[in-house]
């Protein structure tokens, strides 16, 4: 079967530029705390980055998370069936993708991921891996509503939101995230979702500020990013990257911070920042085992199993679509 078809549903401008990056990026620097969504790191220099990323000692998620689907495939196949259509949430370079495909013996496979080069090329990548399995890439933002191909209507469905990327939603975006794909992949699914848990300190801070600064590349890559497509004069260079846990949000916060008072434009429009400000570039929420199953059920999926012995911890969580009827 192979890639089947691509599907897109991205708007952009004349430019080519993506209409939502440049609304986010003014709306967010005319803020008092300056804030653009973490979505906007992923073009193909930051998707590329993030591959580096996973790939650090120091950012144990994908480490923990492959280990963990790699120990427990089959009591995961065993709890998922076979011939689901696999809905993959940001798939990336879908590294993880051929374990639980090679476990689980799908009907068909849709990666859904916002950068649309890294999507076709690991899409790909997966068709030479797996020949008879059927693959609809979607090339859409997936925090958004995103229709499916019609050719996996009738088949039951397996969300697969690995990475923990769940994590980088504020608890009200990641449960709209959650109710949406709750209705979108219907009544009968699966999801099965990587959550990183709370850890210590230092392992957190270190995970998201690495000594080689692959990380500190990723977060100013966002100012090229705006510098290159939306035409801004950021001095990039006078930026640096921090990341810091905080304790009340359960969160590490990475933030652009300013080193001298400066101005610049995007589009034409003026910016102004004072030393030390900062523009808060992402948010990387960490769950207990409760929270995570509250966030779960207010997403409309009640959690059946949870794999979560890997070190540093992190959990795969399998739950199912909650069922629509009157309960206390
Ligand atoms: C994609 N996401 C789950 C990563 C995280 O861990 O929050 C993004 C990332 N940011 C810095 N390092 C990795």
């Amino acid at each position: 079967m192979g890639v089947v078809r691509n599907l897109r549903q991205v708007s952009a401008d004349d430019a080519g530029v993506d209409i939502a990056f440049r609304a986010d990026v003014h709306a967010g620097l005319s803020q008092d705390q300056k804030a653009i969504p973490a979505r906007w790191f992923y073009d193909a220099t930051g998707s590329a980055l993030f591959e580096d990323i996973t790939a650090l000692p120091e950012y144990y998620p994908t480490r923990s998370e492959t280990d963990l689907l790699t120990r427990h495939a089959a009591d995961i196949a065993a709890a998922i069936g076979p011939a689901r259509a696999v809905v993959e949430l940001g798939s990336g370079s879908s590294t993880k993708t051929p374990l639980l495909l090679d476990a689980i013996d799908p009907a068909a496979y849709v990666p859904v991921d916002i950068s649309g080069d890294f999507l076709r090329d690991s899409a790909e990548a997966l068709a030479e891996r797996f020949p008879r399995l059927a693959i609809y890439p979607v090339e859409a933002d997936f925090t958004q509503r995103v229709e499916l191909p019609r050719e996996i209507c009738a088949l039951p469905k397996l969300g697969f939101f690995p990475g923990s990327t769940i994590g980088n939603m504020v608890a009200r975006s990641a449960i709209d995230l959650l109710r949406n794909w709750r209705a979108a992949l219907g009544d009968g699914s699966l999801m099965l979702i990587g959550i990183d848990r709370i850890k210590d300190i230092g392992i957190l801070e270190t995970a998201y500020d690495d000594p080689a600064g692959v990380t500190a590349a990723f977060n100013l890559n966002l100012l090229e990013r705006i510098n290159r497509e939306l035409g801004g004069d950021i001095a990039v260079e006078n930026f640096s990257h921090r990341a810091v846990w905080d304790d009340v949000h359960a969160r590490i916060e990475m933030h652009l911070v300013a080193a001298c008072e400066m101005d610049f434009t995007i589009d034409g429009h003026a910016y102004h920042m004072a030393k030390g400000e900062t523009i808060h570039s992402e948010n990387s929420h960490k769950y207990g085992p409760r929270d995570a199953n509250l966030l779960l059920r207010a997403g409309g999926w009640t959690p059946i199993a949870t794999w979560d012995d890997a070190e540093p911890a992190f959990a795969l969580i399998l739950a199912k679509a909650t069922e629509f009827r009157s309960a206390p």
